[in-house]
């Protein structure tokens, strides 16, 4: 054998490992438990903040029991089921599991999900927010109704297509943000609870985030458009924190036209369930960006 060929063949099976060791690895980390109790009232305010409801329901269908069609360049997802029905949602899912599922994007089997399920945002939720969300599933109403397939076109549709896509951009890291300040809590309900980058970060094509940090996305679910929304954008367009902070709860815009697009189930399934503060706060914190950052 050549020399040429032996480093050839000793290349492939370098490259043939590294795959391996990829798809076979283990997802996620064993996380110490979460020792806070959770309430369930807390929850369901989250539930509807965090637009668990909007993407999990249907609308004239029962809470949780599996959402509406989200169509994307990669075919079309179907929130599942996720009441408290131990057959067809997660009744019999332990917080360890659930915690797993929501902030690092595994499920119980060890499967990787999607990431039309916003875990790379979950992911900076806390403790407390985590116990308290699964308590508010937990006394759900079960639904004895099968989640919906997905229906994604090939390659997508391999599940295990995901390991690598994960390996080399998802992250499951809390972002641990300080919530103690008006801007912190903006901060934690920005890129936490209400996951907004999910639709105003822009996208590489293989669907990674890339900078500007908030600076808009032309391809969302759906055919919409999400424009900038860091503070130098929004200034641009007139906005000031009064606005803003109403608009989250009617989806006013300045000029007194009304938002349009996916942003309306946003305020009307989510964000008017805030209560002032926080309005206001996602309004500070949005409009302290500028220039853009990250
Ligand atoms: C943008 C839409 C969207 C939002 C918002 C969303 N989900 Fe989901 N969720 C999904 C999709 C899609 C899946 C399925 C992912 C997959 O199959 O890989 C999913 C899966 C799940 C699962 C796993 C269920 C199972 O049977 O494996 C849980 C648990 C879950 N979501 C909880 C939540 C909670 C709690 C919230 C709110 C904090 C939430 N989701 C918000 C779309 C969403
Ligand atoms: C499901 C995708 C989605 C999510 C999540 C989302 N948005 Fe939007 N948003 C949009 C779209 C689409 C538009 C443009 C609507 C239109 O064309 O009228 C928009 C518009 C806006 C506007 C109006 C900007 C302007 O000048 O016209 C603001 C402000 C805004 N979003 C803030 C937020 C905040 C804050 C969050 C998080 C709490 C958020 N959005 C989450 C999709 C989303």
């Amino acid at each position: 054998m050549s020399k040429r060929l032996k480093w050839f063949i000793a290349f492939d099976l370098v490259i043939t490992i590294i795959l391996l060791g990829v798809y076979f690895a283990p997802l996620g980390e064993q996380r110490p438990a979460i020792s806070t109790e959770g309430d369930v009232l807390v929850g369901q305010a989250l539930l509807q903040t965090g637009g668990c409801v909007a993407c999990h329901s249907q609308v004239e269908g029962p809470a949780m029991a599996g959402g509406p069609r989200l169509a994307t360049p990669f075919g079309d997802f179907y929130a599942p089921n996720i009441t408290s029905s131990s057959t067809f949602g997660i009744g019999t899912w332990s917080l360890a599991e659930f915690e797993a599922a929501l902030r690092q994007g595994v499920s119980p089997d060890g499967r990787p999900y999607y990431p039309a399920f916003p875990f790379a945002s979950y992911r900076s939720l806390t403790d407390a927010d985590v116990a308290h969300l699964y308590q508010a599933l937990r006394a759900t109403e079960p639904v004895e109704q099968p989640s919906v397939d997905h229906d994604l076109a090939f390659p997508f549709n391999v599940r295990l297509g995901l390991k690598p896509w994960r390996w080399l951009f998802a992250t499951t890291q809390s972002l641990a943000i300080d919530q103690s300040s008006e801007l912190g809590r903006g901060r934690y309900l920005v890129d936490a609870v209400g996951h907004c980058g999910e639709c105003h970060n822009p996208r590489n094509s293989l669907g990674a985030f890339i900078p500007p940090y908030l600076g808009g996305s032309a391809q969302l679910p759906g055919g919409f458009e999400a424009p900038a929304i860091h503070g130098a954008a929004l200034l641009a367009r007139d906005w000031d924190a009064e606005d803003l902070s109403y608009f989250l709860a009617d989806g006013l815009l300045p000029d007194g036209d009304v938002v349009g697009g996916s942003m309306v189930e946003v305020i009307e399934m989510g964000t008017r369930y805030l209560n002032k503060a926080d309005r206001d706060a996602i309004a500070a914190y949005l409009l302290s960006l500028v220039p853009p950052q990250r």
